[in-house]
């Protein structure tokens, strides 16, 4: 057996998983993260993160607090450049609220409410995301999942080899500007915080060395060495194929859920809700990860 089998051996011990769909995402079981994780549970739900790509536990009661120490366990944490939205004591934590207190928003609203992985547009992009929902209305406001390592797997193999050596442009300063088009532009400190990168559009699962699909709606302004209009087909064609039913997990909110998200090997999109009858106040958390390559 090799040194992978046996450790996914171990943390399927450990941990009470019951997968989501038949290829990826599973729902954590009789965890209470009030009480910080011992190191081999830390262990065993990185090696699930690993396996499964996607991690739901519900009934998380944690603090903010809670939810940042949980976090580092999975790396060191990055600080989202719009300032306006990190939450007052913990500037790790980035809120995606329509709620506004005393006349001024406590979260971002609409945000990504486009596929996307987190902070793409980042030369070394989140490895994972922790998303906590502290409010959530009675309906609509899911969050959709897709496994990129599918996608990719899924793709006709002459396309993968098409594919494999391609590198795109992310650009926040892009994506910003149609997301958020009726709010002031980002100040110049953002913007230089935020420079375009260039991304391959296959990665490499650095721990499992699995290839996935690494696009996104918006985020990725074009595909380099490629004619305009056919890098702009191959992009739409690629987001279309990845975001079939058969790759894609749908997360039904409930309050106090935590998911926990590899952005190497999924992407994901918010979905509407009538944010005039109900409010929305979620919690996100992003771990650092290296250069894709
Ligand atoms: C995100 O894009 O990280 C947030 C998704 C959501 O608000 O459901």
């Amino acid at each position: 057996m090799t040194a992978n089998a046996i450790q996914a051996m171990n943390c399927e011990q450990l941990l009470d998983l019951r997968p989501l769909t038949p290829g990826f995402g599973a729902e954590v079981l009789g965890l209470d993260l009030r009480d910080a994780p011992s190191p081999a549970t830390l262990d065993a739900l990185k090696q699930a993160l690993d396996t499964h790509s996607l991690l739901v536990l519900r009934a998380q009661h944690i603090s903010e607090t809670q939810h940042v120490e949980l976090s580092r366990g999975f790396g060191d944490l990055m600080i989202h450049v719009l300032k306006q939205f990190l939450t007052a004591s913990h500037p790790e934590i980035y809120v995606l609220s329509n709620v506004a207190e005393n006349g001024k928003p406590i979260g971002n609203h609409k945000e990504g409410w486009n596929w996307h992985s987190d902070l793409s547009y980042m030369a070394e992009p989140s490895m994972g995301s922790l998303l906590h929902a502290i409010e959530v209305p009675p309906e609509g406001a899911d969050t959709l999942f897709a496994s990129m390592h599918a996608a990719y797997e899924g793709l006709p193999v002459d396309m993968q080899e098409r594919i494999r050596p391609l590198k795109a442009v992310h650009s926040y300063a892009g994506y910003y500007g149609k997301a958020f088009a009726d709010r002031a532009p980002l100040s110049e400190e953002q913007k230089a915080r935020t420079p375009d990168v260039i991304q391959p559009v296959v990665r490499t699962h650095p721990s499992t060395g699995r290839l996935s699909l690494y696009v996104g709606q918006d985020i990725v302004k074009e595909i380099q060495g490629l004619e305009p209009e056919e890098g702009a087909q191959l992009l739409a064609d690629l987001n279309a194929h990845a975001i079939r039913d058969e790759f894609v997990y749908r997360h039904q909110w409930q309050a106090h859920d935590l998911v926990i998200w590899d952005n190497r090997c999924t992407m994901h999109c918010a979905t509407p809700y009538d944010d005039n009858a109900y409010r929305r106040v979620m919690h996100r958390t992003t771990v650092k990860g290296d250069r894709p390559f």
